[in-house]
């Protein structure tokens, strides 16, 4: 069988890139893929290239790997394959373009765009180029999504009527935020509903509207409260009710609770001592994930037959006795040889690429645009309001 290696470029050197490159650079036989390779050839630094010279260092990259000082340079390499994005989210149209227009293939991070304008014209973009073009919504790769979504559409708990999804984290914002961070500022178009509010409307989403077969379920209604945050005008915290028009015979509308904090955390002890953060209801039962939602690895199936089925799913990695470590700094280090969990996403586009499809398998181009259009519904109605070069479509430097 014939392995098709994937070259990669960084564009982007902070926290996520490093935790993403380290897990790409794992063996794909530790989680049974065999159909793809993963190799890093260039990373690029706005801050220029002794930066990008470092940060290979730091994620152990092939010696041949290439530093660049700037973003355009990586896009023009013609020995890149695919670029993963991770600049603050105020970037990720600016940098997505550049790529495509320099025809490459793109993986870019979390919360996609800044708004469903700019989603809805990279979208346009990739598709004229016929690249792919991918939202790094690494959750929905896990083997416990992949699972849960199973569970639902077997139909053991019966029709979906209702599910709750909760993505939140005490950060004590004064204290370990600067107001020039990119959690916190406008400029970065920070904010909880972008930064964290996206994973809880990823659970609902994967649960409630990927789930329904067709074009059964239409994109939601929305009602929603933020609090801001006082020291720069972004939300602390956001709470989204949402009601999915389904048609009678099939259900009828799905209800759904998507909340998001900065202020309090869904998972005190780090444990889980603190309860499911998803609750996804049917007639015949409900599904339970724990937190925290970004990487979940627990989950409780209860039927009103009287079934209880909890499953684990540990993230694999290079093992103990490894000497090798990856985590988030925000969030703490795993243990050793543990994955972080990045790679299955990396592996779709890998696979993506083998195989000629130009968007991601577990989340189309077209649902990444729709949960963006809730996002700007929600910052529309809350009076939520990022600069405007960052929420234009004009291509500029930023
Ligand atoms: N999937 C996940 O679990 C996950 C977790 C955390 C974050 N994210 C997403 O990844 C992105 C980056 O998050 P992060 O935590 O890695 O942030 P970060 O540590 O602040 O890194 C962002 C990087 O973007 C580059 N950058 C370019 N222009 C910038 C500017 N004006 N201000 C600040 N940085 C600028 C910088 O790299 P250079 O100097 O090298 O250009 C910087 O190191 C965000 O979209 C975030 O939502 C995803
Ligand atoms: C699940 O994740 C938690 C951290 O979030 C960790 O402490 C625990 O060991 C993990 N369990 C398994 C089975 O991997």
């Amino acid at each position: 069988m014939t392995v098709k290696v994937i070259r990669w470029g960084i564009l982007a050197t902070g926290n996520i890139a490093q935790t993403f490159t380290k897990d790409l650079l794992v063996d794909p036989a530790t989680r049974d893929v065999y159909t793809v390779k993963h190799t890093v050839v260039a990373a690029a630094s706005s801050s220029g290239v002794q930066r990008a010279r470092e940060f290979l260092e730091q994620v152990k990259a092939p010696p041949t790997a290439r530093p660049y000082g700037s973003y355009i340079d990586l896009a023009q390499d013609p020995d890149v394959d695919i670029i993963y994005i991770s600049t603050p989210h105020s970037h990720h149209y600016q940098n997505v373009r550049l790529c495509l227009e320099a025809g490459k293939n793109v993986l870019c991070e979390k919360a996609f765009t800044v708004n469903a304008v700019q989603a809805k014209e990279l979208v346009r973009l990739a598709r004229q180029k016929d690249l792919f073009l991918m939202e790094a919504l690494w959750t929905r790769y896990f083997p416990l999504s992949i699972y849960v979504r199973d569970t639902i559409t077997s139909g053991k708990l019966g029709t979906i009527i209702r599910a709750f999804a909760d993505n939140s984290l005490n950060f004590e914002l004064e204290k370990n935020f600067h107001k020039e961070h990119r959690m916190v500022s406008p400029d970065l178009a920070g904010g909880a509903l972008l930064d964290s509010g996206i994973y809880a409307l990823t659970w609902i989403f994967q649960s409630v509207y990927t789930t329904q077969p067709g074009d059964t379920c239409k994109p939601p209604r929305v009602l929603s409260s933020v609090r801001k945050y006082g020291a720069t005008g972004v939300d602390e915290a956001a709470t989204i009710l949402l009601s999915f028009p389904r048609d009678a015979q099939l259900g009828g509308d799905i209800h759904a609770i998507a909340t998001t904090s900065f202020l309090v955390s869904n998972n005190i002890d780090g444990k889980g001592t603190s309860g499911p953060a998803v609750r996804i209801q049917g007639q015949n039962g409900e599904l339970q994930v724990w937190p925290p939602l970004w990487r979940p690895n627990r989950t409780r199936l209860i039927l009103a037959d009287g079934t209880v089925e909890d499953k684990t799913f540990p993230i694999p990695g290079p093992g103990k006795g490894s000497g090798w470590y990856n985590g988030y700094p925000l969030v703490g280090m795993n243990s050793e040889g543990e994955g972080y969990g990045m790679f299955w996403e990396a592996d779709e586009a890998g696979m993506a690429l083998l195989e000629g499809r130009k968007e991601g398998i577990y989340e189309s181009l077209d649902e990444s645009v729709v949960i963006m259009e809730v996002m700007d519904e929600v910052r529309k109605q809350c009076g939520l309001v990022y600069p405007e070069n960052i929420e234009s479509t004009v291509a500029t430097e930023l």
